[in-house]
């Protein structure tokens, strides 16, 4: 690359690294940034845990991105120490000790801001085959202090922001909602987004997603925080007592209503009311709530007095309204003030990117909730984790880890300590050992059933952009998507 080449890409750089605050986004630029200005096959970055003071992988790209940190002691050792290394033959050097890998040529680099060194970064053979040289290894330095002082802006402003919600949580304890997955990201500005206004928010998506976190995650970033956040479950509770619980009821407005009592819309007092399984309410319900929510009055059982309250409403299901429109479940002009605001909830199987930090999260959950000290998951869990079709979504996860944890024996979880499920679950993984078995049609159809249900999941079931993927004809991912029944 020639020096004017370098000079647009260190511009370019600067301005790409400082629009994103979001580290998990900014490591994954700046990963992009480094193998596309540096021409390498592979690369990684490391950053140093304040915790343990150990480098922990943070983002990698090319095929074995994620080799281990130790394993390359000397080079990440000098990094380490502040000093740039450059290894022109990977082989023969004592510095690179990794078995297996077909590194040649190594940069590896202390991301450094002043002093203080808050990681490495590295990358791996020249697509082009040649060597690193030393006028590459000053380029990537470069590079990577303007790297450096985003990724530090970057940290000071993700514990700021997790001081503020610690801060939030001692108001009224909130669960953290988590995830990388680009998705998630798009959720979590959704969220900041909604909780800036008062309108009426809907959350879908299906069982054990997070909708009542989303709804209080909402809640505790609005400016309602100090009130409380009430949940109700519209499933929950026969016609009256709903009726009751949501706008309260007068002294003897039916039997058993021997006190006046307010409801929660009432209750809330500014604070936020959080209507579950909205869908599963009676059409005699909904015309009182359309009421309800257009006016901003209620009108307790048994009176006919109007009183205004002051609550933020947040409604959620995970029926699809608009089937239910359609068969009559639902009243239209219910549906359509409900969904103004929407956020929907992808499952955790078109998410799949995020089942590593949930599990860490849920691990550390149950370990300190259960006094165990377990360090992680075996590769074999993470592996059945990643294929796992997840029916019950995140609360699948939660529940499994927390069951294995209570029965694991050993440092790590293993397979056998996972609920009845798993044991029984094979993943679709293919080798040719397993496929030898099998004669060439059930083979290749094991594999074109898993290849294309993929593909659908990804593409949202849109088989032209899953055509475009797979570089064949629309008609035949439509074939085999009726072939196979996805
Ligand atoms: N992103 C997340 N981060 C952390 N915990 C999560 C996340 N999503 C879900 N959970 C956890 O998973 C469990 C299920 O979440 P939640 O109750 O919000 O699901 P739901 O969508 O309301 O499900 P349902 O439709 O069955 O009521 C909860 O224990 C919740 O704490
Ligand atoms: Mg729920």
């Amino acid at each position: 690359m020639d020096s004017e080449n370098r000079l647009e890409k260190l511009l370019s750089a600067s301005s790409i690294l400082h629009d994103s605050l979001e580290l998990s986004v900014l490591l994954k630029r700046i990963m992009e940034l480094l193998s596309d200005s540096m021409a390498s096959e592979k690369g990684a970055i490391y950053l140093i845990d304040t915790e343990t003071g150990e480098f922990a992988l943070g983002m990698a790209a090319g095929a074995e991105g994620a080799l281990r940190i130790e394993k390359r002691a000397g080079a990440a050792q000098a990094a380490g120490a502040g000093v740039p290394v450059l290894i022109e033959d990977a082989t023969k050097d004592p510095r690179w000790k990794e078995e297996g890998s077909n590194a040649k040529s190594v940069l590896c680099v202390p991301l450094k801001y002043g002093d203080r060194i808050l990681g490495l970064a590295e990358v791996v053979n020249k697509i082009d085959g040649t060597p690193y040289t030393n006028e590459d290894l000053k380029f990537f330095q470069g590079l990577t202090n303007i790297c450096a002082a985003a990724i530090l802006n970057s940290t000071k402003f993700t514990a700021l922001e997790l001081e503020n919600r610690r801060l939030k949580s001692e108001v009224s304890p909130a669960i953290p909602l988590i995830g990388n997955a680009p998705s998630m990201i798009k959720i979590f500005s959704q969220i900041k987004k909604a909780a800036a206004t008062d309108a009426l928010v809907l959350v879908t998506g299906e069982s054990g997603t997070g909708k009542e976190v989303v709804a209080k995650s909402l809640h505790m970033l609005s400016s309602r925080n100090k009130h409380p956040f009430l949940p109700v479950n519209c499933g929950a509770l026969p016609e009256t007592l709903l009726e009751s619980e949501l706008f309260g009821h007068e002294k003897g407005a039916f039997t058993g209503a021997d006190k006046a009592r307010a409801g929660i819309f009432e209750e809330a007092n500014g604070g936020t009311v959080f209507l579950d399984e909205i869908g599963e309410t009676t059409p005699a319900t909904q015309v009182k709530l359309l009421r309800v929510l257009q006016e901003g009055k209620v009108k307790r059982l048994g009176s006919n007095k109007e009183i205004p309250f002051n609550a933020r409403i947040i409604a959620a299901t995970n029926r699809s309204l608009e089937t239910m429109v359609e068969e009559k479940k639902i009243r239209e002009d219910l549906y359509y003030r409900l969904n103004v605001l929407r956020i929907l909830l992808p499952p955790l199987r078109k998410r799949r990117e995020d089942i590593p930090v949930l599990a860490d999260y849920f691990l550390k959950k149950a370990t300190s909730k259960l006094g165990r000290s377990i360090e992680g998951f075996s590769s074999a869990v993470f592996r059945t984790f990643a294929d796992y079709p997840w029916k019950g979504n995140v609360r699948e996860l939660e529940n499994a880890v927390e069951a294995s944890v209570a029965m694991a024996d050993g440092p790590y979880i293993e397979i056998t300590d996972l609920p009845e499920s798993f044991q029984d679950y094979k993943p679709s993984g293919f080798d040719g050992a397993s496929l030898s078995g099998m004669n060439y049609k059930d083979a290749s159809d094991l594999f074109e059933k898993s290849y294309f249900k993929s593909l659908l999941e990804l593409t949202n079931g849109d088989t032209s952009l899953a055509a475009e993927k797979a570089g064949v004809s629309e008609k035949s991912v439509q074939r085999r998507k009726s072939e196979f029944g996805l």
